[in-house]
């Protein structure tokens, strides 16, 4: 049975912290410590959207969480620094490891889908300006049925739209929300866990493997 593989895009194909470059050149060293709350407030946004049923899309969790965020570490940036550093959202960079795991999975004969909290349009901008565009037969966005990961929903979504079955399908996520969030709708899913920093919430789900970088997963999941 072909396996279906869906890829986390933000945080797991693309490093987030990529703003980094723009962000250091307005407010230096404190770039490392902005990017990471402005990521946990753009997450926090979606989470609470999702719950509270006022969908907007991810893009505008995103640009709200900037403002927070500015406020938060009492940094002012102008409207036009601001957009500088949004602007820098839709072309940040894969991490390392990325391109090459994708050709093995692929040479594997893996159906690979990017499925992404962002719109379809962003995220193609964002892969094509990575140069990872063409590793995917297409792009599924949690925008079509106005939430956020991780509602079951969203994974149903994904399911319906690739014409796949959960007990076939990978979830592939750096973020272990989204890896609870699959297993809990059936799938199986692998934890990216690049960094030894990273922990994975002492929940009733467990990952159903655990890779250090995109290179591994082939030996995994289809050896
Ligand atoms: C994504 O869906 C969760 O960042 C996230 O791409």
């Amino acid at each position: 049975m072909k396996q279906t593989l869906a890829f986390d895009v933000y945080g797991t194909l693309i490093d987030t912290h990529g703003v980094m470059q723009a962000l250091r050149e307005i407010i230096g060293d404190r770039a490392g410590a902005f990017s990471q709350a402005w990521r946990d407030k753009q997450l926090e946004y979606s989470f609470r959207r999702g719950l509270m049923g006022a969908y907007q899309d991810f893009g505008v969790c995103t640009a709200q969480a900037l403002d927070y965020t500015c406020v938060a570490l009492s940094v002012v940036l102008s409207d036009e620094q601001k957009a500088c550093v949004l602007d820098s959202y839709s072309s940040l960079p894969a991490f390392a490891d990325v391109k090459e795991g994708l050709d093995s999975l692929r040479a594997k004969g893996a159906n690979l889908f990017a499925f992404s909290n962002g719109r379809s349009a962003a995220v193609e901008i964002l892969l094509g300006n990575a140069g990872i565009l063409d590793s995917f037969e297409g792009v599924v966005s949690c925008d079509d049925v106005q939430t956020f990961k991780p509602n079951p929903v969203v994974y149903a979504h994904f399911i319906a739209e690739t014409d796949s079955e959960p007990e076939n399908t990978w979830l592939i996520s750096s973020n272990p929300f989204d890896v609870i969030g699959a297993v809990s709708s059936g799938w199986k899913a692998a934890w990216v866990r690049r960094s030894e920093a990273a922990i994975f919430d002492p929940w009733e789900f467990a990952p159903t493997t655990v890779v250090t970088n995109l290179g591994q997963l082939t030996e995994k999941l289809i050896p």
